[in-house]
């Protein structure tokens, strides 16, 4: 069943768990994740950035993500992942997306806090909840991390805002991480004490499981995971690839792909306590 980002959210914040929420490009990258959720009776989240939001891919696969959440017997949300501005926001909404992260983590705070409270007002009209961002979550290759979110402002920033959850930067970052990362756990637990919502972890791919289990015990109620999601779809097509015997028909071409899409996304659901979940 198609669900929006708060509903999906509070049932994690009820059961102790995290959500994890995977970046989709493609048909195949869907079908392997609704595959896992299926199999492991997990809620999930699936997100598009907006760049496939503004392109014309994003016109092909919302409407399919949209058809497949109302078919699916686990609750799913589909989310616009770091809007920038107001455009892909109203294209999102159209399209039937259930939730909205408004991104203005790169501007100073007046500013982040006036883009995403007019996103807020806007979206909660139609009972879609928004995701907001405080403390830039750069990406790997940025020569420095920037400052970690701190839990006063956050407190301010979701009073001042009233998003239902909040993206923070602890240690985190996109990509595929040149070291291994060291999230700051205590951070994650002062954020969730003052600022009175769940929290969103960035930059999932990469993250050892041990931190990661911490972070969920710490606050963090969704998890992305894109890197991985690219990765695993790579793989498989690799692997497809380097087989002489391979079929040449598409559909049977990508079955090795959506396969290693799907295990990734059962490693995830695994890790985030999310399988069985969704009663
Ligand atoms: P990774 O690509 O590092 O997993 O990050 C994904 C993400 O946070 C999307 O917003």
């Amino acid at each position: 069943m198609l669900v929006t980002l708060q509903k999906i959210i509070q049932m994690a914040e009820e059961g102790n768990y995290c959500i994890p929420a995977f970046n989709v490009y493609n048909i195949e990258t869907v079908m392997g994740i609704m595959e896992a959720a299926e199999e492991r009776k997990a809620p999930v989240i699936l997100q598009l950035y907006p760049r496939l939001v503004n392109q014309e891919v994003g016109f092909y696969i919302a409407p399919a993500v949209v058809a497949a959440a109302q078919r699916a017997s686990v609750p799913v949300c589909l989310h616009l992942d770091h809007a920038a501005g107001k455009e892909e926001v109203y294209k999102s909404l159209r399209w039937g997306f259930t939730g909205i992260m408004q991104d203005g983590s790169a501007l100073p705070y007046e500013e982040n806090v006036a883009l995403t409270r007019s996103a807020v007002e806007m979206c909660n009209t139609i009972g879609v909840g928004v995701e907001g961002e405080l403390g830039h979550v750069g990406s790997v290759n940025d020569a420095s991390m920037g400052d970690f979110t701190d839990p006063q402002e956050a407190a301010e920033f979701v009073k001042d805002t009233g998003v239902c959850c909040l993206a923070v930067l602890v240690g985190n970052a996109h990509g595929h991480y040149k070291k291994v990362p060291n999230l700051d756990i205590d951070r994650i637990r002062s954020i969730r004490q003052a600022c009175g919502v769940p929290l969103v972890l960035h930059g999932g791919s990469g993250i050892p499981d041990e931190q990661v289990k911490a972070a969920i015990a710490a606050g963090i109620r969704k998890m992305n995971i894109g890197t991985d999601v690219c990765c695993a779809f790579a793989e498989g097509t690799k692997r497809t690839m380097d087989d002489p015997n391979r079929h040449l028909a598409v559909d049977v071409f990508m079955k090795e792909a959506i396969r290693t899409v799907k295990e990734l996304a059962l490693d995830k659901i695994e890790l985030t306590g999310a399988a069985g979940k969704a009663v």
